[in-house]
């Protein structure tokens, strides 16, 4: 039995994921555990409350910025680029 895979980028390095996953999940699975870094002091963030509240996960996938990596589904061919977004904490 073949998995059912999704199939991304981040930052331009090809990757996959079981489907039905969110963004954070992928990148969590392929040992990714950051994909910002905060504006004072450069510290690397990721998925903190995993419930869509606090905007440590913010990613840029496509076209959109800062969207929240916790609660928003991988999708076959995402472009998944470490963000320049600032989140709600800093
Ligand atoms: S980890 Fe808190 S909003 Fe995504």
């Amino acid at each position: 039995v073949t998995a059912d895979l999704v199939w991304f980028t981040f930052d331009g390095r090809p990757m996959e994921a079981p489907r039905g996953l969110t963004i954070g999940g992928a990148l969590l699975v392929n040992g990714v555990r950051s994909w910002r870094l905060t504006r004072s002091g450069g510290q690397p963030r990721g998925v903190f409350c995993a419930i869509g509240v606090c905007f440590d996960c913010l990613v840029d996938v496509g076209e959109d910025c800062a969207v929240r990596a916790c609660i928003t589904p991988v999708t076959d061919g995402d472009v998944i680029r470490t963000s320049g977004s600032v989140g709600m904490r800093e």
